[in-house]
């Protein structure tokens, strides 16, 4: 595609000289009489560069160049100035012109300019593709497990990673389906490709179709040019569907055609194209209530997947958790830090409501408010690690905020343990249930027995 310039001034014979010399030079050149023009021009062909004079009747190249600005940024605009003229040039500059040229200009002068302008154009552009891809990429980080659950989840990832089958990540919130999708990805022979993500929640209905699939110019309003889609952009490499049990239903079957088919139609097209994708869909959703309610599709269920991944919550395998804090203490570059046996013991037992991502915000709390290297039960929030000697008075005396049944539970239960010296029999007894119900208890919450 050739590079698109808007030319504004309001002397004729220059306004085409400048034409002219720019499309020679193999330029895509739109031309506007007057700032007023140019700025309806500008939001119609949204070009690369705009070369505007400076003095003009009405809105003068001051102007121009300030509105410019404030709808895009990255545009670059030349200013046209008057020979002996070169403060006001210099104003420009300040004002966020990238470069001026003074009237009479030989034409040489103009092409190197221009050239030089739109180069710079394409190179920051390049370097913002760069960073974003390097984001993305030093965003995966290893995933950490060693429970016999996250076992087989490895192992799995690396046997489906390079097929191209489509795999259907569940597990709760921040139990690390976006890490798994990345390391799919990362193993697989497209990784050289682009990874994509679209969270389909976070996207007004409206807008999805065209997010997905890309949009033709003029298919709506404000659609003022030809716009790619996450499938197209993922070509090539892996499209991650976030949140997929959120898609509306009247999308889904176009999402599933494209699977199909392996072909889209942007909003507004009339020619499919063909696409190379690998789509890999996450979703914290109970999906078997989605599909009884009728709001998700079979047929595009069993499409998505094929290979079902499933993320334990972190409260059903405790043995990843001393695993995960080592981890995330060096991280966030505290690798001296240690855990002592008591608040080991209250962190393994804490049922994690929000997984891995509630553990990792909280190092990274205990890492900033720690009094020293070793983390006692004292550092823990309160939900963590109270000590609490709850006595029937302390268990009437609630918060005002409110408090949860369950955690008052789990510490009552907690309670009695430690209190009976972990003996289950005892402890059943204290708290006046038979052992099996205790046994549950103990399984549901989490609670392990602390090594002596
Ligand atoms: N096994 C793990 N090892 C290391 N880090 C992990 C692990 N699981 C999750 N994390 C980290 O926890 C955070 C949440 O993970 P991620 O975003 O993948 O969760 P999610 O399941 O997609 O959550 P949500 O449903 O809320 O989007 C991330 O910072 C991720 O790096
Ligand atoms: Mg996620």
């Amino acid at each position: 595609m050739k590079p698109k310039i808007l030319i504004i001034d309001d002397d004729a014979s220059l306004r085409r000289v400048l034409e002219y010399n720019l499309q020679q030079a193999g330029y895509d050149v739109s031309a506007a009489s007057s700032g007023e023009e140019g700025l309806h021009l500008f939001a119609e062909v949204s070009p690369a560069l705009v070369i505007t004079d400076m003095k003009m009747p009405g809105m003068d190249g001051m102007q121009v160049l300030e509105s410019i600005k404030e709808r895009s940024a990255e545009t670059l605009v030349i200013i046209i100035t008057a020979f002996g003229t070169v403060d006001i040039a210099v104003e420009a500059m300040k004002g966020g012109a990238y470069d001026y040229i003074t009237k009479p200009f030989n034409r040489d002068a103009l092409r190197l300019t221009v050239d030089k302008a739109l180069q710079f154009t394409r190179l920051s552009a390049e370097n913002k593709r760069l960073k974003s891809e390097l984001a993305d990429r030093s965003d995966f980080r290893t995933i950490i497990g060693s429970s016999p659950q996250m076992e087989k989840v490895f192992a799995t990832v690396r046997k489906v990673a390079d097929s191209e089958a489509s795999v259907f990540i569940t597990g709760e919130s921040g139990t690390g389906k976006e890490l798994v999708a990345r390391s799919i990805h990362s193993q697989s022979g497209r990784r050289n490709g682009p990874f994509v993500a679209i969270n389909c929640a976070a996207i007004p209905r409206d807008l999805l179709e065209s997010e997905l699939f890309g949009h033709v110019k003029g298919a709506f309003t404000g659609a003022t040019r030809d716009k790619d889609g996450k499938f197209q952009r993922a070509e090539g490499g892996t499209l991650f569907l976030d949140e997929i049990g959120d898609m509306p239903l009247e999308l889904q079957p176009k999402l599933l055609r494209a699977l199909q088919e392996r072909v889209v139609e942007p909003l507004g097209g009339t020619k499919p194209q063909k696409l190379d994708v690998r789509v890999v869909t996450a979703t914290n959703l109970d999906m078997d209530k989605a599909l009884a309610a009728g709001e998700f599709r079979e047929d595009l269920y069993y499409r998505l997947s094929v290979i079902p991944i499933h993320l334990p919550p972190l409260r059903e395998r405790h043995d990843d958790i001393p695993l995960l804090l080592r981890y995330f203490c060096t991280k966030h570059g505290c690798e001296q830090v240690t855990f002592d046996s008591s608040a080991m013991t209250a962190l393994t037992a804490y049922p994690w409501p929000g997984n891995v991502r509630e553990l990792e915000n909280m190092v990274e709390r205990l890492l900033i408010m720690r009094n020293g290297d070793t983390i006692t039960l004292d550092d823990l929030p309160d939900k963590i690690g109270a000590r609490r000697t709850l006595s029937a008075t302390a268990a009437i005396n609630l918060p005002d905020e409110g408090y949860s049944l369950e955690q008052l539970e789990r510490e009552v239960v907690y309670e009695a343990l430690e209190r009976n010296g972990w003996n289950q029999t005892a402890a059943a007894r204290f708290l006046r249930i038979p052992r099996h119900t205790l046994i549950y208890r103990i399984e549901k919450y989490g609670i392990i027995t602390p090594t002596k």
